[in-house]
């Protein structure tokens, strides 16, 4: 059977991001289960926040499009994302927004998220590791019918959960992070 393509979004441009950070663990994790994977930054797909009049005058932002179509050409995605505000970030969620009124011909609106798997992880310094946003970001998903796996990793303390390898340091974090990624790639497989 074919491997599943697998891409990374991570939700925050800001230099030295603790989620970007993540999500180049997690890249390396996919590596090792032998899968092809690719990590973008949501810089290089500007958009303004979602106005309905702006979709009436001028359609839905070229960003949008390319980004439906790069989420299209993978089999499972993971988005890694901070919790701002015990939610996800505007950042996050006026991309999924967007791409949710991204309507390619022959197929419905947001048919794009329906037909994929999603993961999703959050790194923070506090205790909770961003588990609210998670929850936020499932329910945001979950409205798109995507099918989000049940695994998911909130890092707790993210500063300080690496070792001088830039590997997750407890095991705990490590096993939740693994299991994720298994889970993403077997549900992705069976999508395909
Ligand atoms: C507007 C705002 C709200 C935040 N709210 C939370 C929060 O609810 N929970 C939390 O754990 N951290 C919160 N933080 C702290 C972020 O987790 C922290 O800034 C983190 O480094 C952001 O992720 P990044 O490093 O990937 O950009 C908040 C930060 C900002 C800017």
């Amino acid at each position: 059977m074919a491997a599943p393509k697998i891409l990374i979004i991570p939700g925050s441009l800001r230099a030295g991001s603790i989620n970007a950070r993540l999500a180049a663990v997690a890249a390396a994790e996919f590596v090792r289960a032998d899968v092809e994977v690719s990590r973008i930054s949501l810089g290089d797909f500007p958009l303004p926040i979602y106005d309905g009049d702006l979709q009436a005058r001028s359609g839905v932002p070229t960003s949008a499009i390319n980004l439906k179509h790069m989420i299209g050409s993978h089999h499972g995605i993971l988005i890694v994302t901070p919790e701002y505000n015990s939610s996800l970030p505007p950042l996050v969620k006026n991309a999924i927004d967007w791409v949710s009124r991204v309507q390619g011909a022959h197929e419905t609106r947001g048919q794009v998220f329906q037909e994929r798997a999603f993961a999703i992880a959050s790194a923070s310094g506090g205790r909770l590791g961003g588990t609210r946003c998670l929850a936020a970001l499932r329910l945001v998903l979950t409205a798109c019918r995507a099918t989000v796996i049940p695994n998911q990793l909130a890092l707790s303390f993210a500063g300080e959960a690496y070792d001088d390898m830039e590997r997750l340091k407890h095991p705990a974090d490590a096993d939740a992070l693994k299991a994720m990624v298994h889970q993403l790639i077997d549900v992705a497989r069976n999508m395909m």
